[in-house]
């Protein structure tokens, strides 16, 4: 069986044209492997954005390969595109903001309108889901009303919905203090050890790497490091008790 569940050859990446040409990844080849918890790096404008927004199917103006749990990125119509993001990916992009008009709840029911899933069967998981992430009496609430921490749990909930086996982020911790850090990193932990979810994570900050099973430096568009290293997860005291997250 394939244990790949993102396999890339030669993946190049321009934007612009002409003179204003620039590219931007350069040949990058990558295999994760089911389970992985891959933490991306590097400096600001390296890259790792643009690698996120390919693996997760919402770019697909590039040359070289790409498959994501088996399937060609690039053969696949916008249907089963969208059907393999829906079914298979879980999003925690800064880009992908909560709706603040409507509450947390429905805010993590979001994916079910792209599906012929029950409403009310929506809901239950929604709000199951919140409370997963410690967020049970914050339901019907808006994300206006919650703290940077909450709003990034409620998008992490709505990222589960569909039961993902990827989970793609784009700086999960980046507005966090260190403590509400922790606290989703270790929920991540969690869903990968009861679930087998890979996760892959694009973060500045060294402490989240450390915590994370491959440590993927990318430089100017280029893999310059790749490192494997033994999964750390917290001990239960190094995580804040946090009222909500019990
Ligand atoms: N939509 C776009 N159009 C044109 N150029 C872009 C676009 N998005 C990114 N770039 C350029 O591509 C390069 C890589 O950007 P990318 O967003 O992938 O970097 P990053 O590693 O995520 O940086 P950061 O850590 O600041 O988020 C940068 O030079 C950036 O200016
Ligand atoms: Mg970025």
């Amino acid at each position: 069986m394939n244990s790949e569940v993102v396999k890339i050859r030669g993946l190049n990446k321009w934007y612009g044209r002409g003179k204003a040409r620039n590219h931007v990844l350069k040949g990058v080849s990558l295999d994760i492997r089911k389970g992985e918890i891959v933490s991306i790096n590097g400096t600001s404008g390296s890259g790792k954005t643009t690698l996120l927004n390919i693996i997760g199917g919402l770019d697909r103006v590039f040359e070289g390969k790409v498959e994501v749990d088996g399937r060609d990125l690039l053969a696949l119509s916008d249907r089963k595109l969208s059907h393999l993001r829906n079914e298979t990916m879980g999003f925690v992009f800064q880009a992908f903001n909560l709706l603040p008009h409507i509450t947390c709840v429905e805010n993590v029911m979001v994916p079910a309108y792209f599906s012929s899933r029950g409403m009310s069967k929506a809901h239950q998981r929604a709000e199951a889901l919140l409370e997963m992430v410690g967020l049970s009496d914050k339901t019907n609430e808006h994300p206006t009303e919650l703290s940077g921490g909450q709003r990034q749990r409620v998008s992490i909930a709505r990222a589960l919905f569909n039961r993902p086996s990827i989970i793609l982020c784009d700086e999960p911790t980046g507005s966090l203090d260190q403590g509400t850090g922790r606290q989703i990193l270790s929920l991540f932990h969690t869903l990968n050890e009861d679930d087998g979810i890979t996760i892959i994570l694009v973060t500045h900050d060294n402490s989240v790497s450390d915590r994370c099973s491959r440590v993927i430096r990318i430089e100017d568009g280029v893999i310059k490091s790749d490192k494997t290293q033994e999964l750390r997860r917290f001990d239960p005291g190094e995580v804040e008790s946090h009222p909500d997250l019990t």
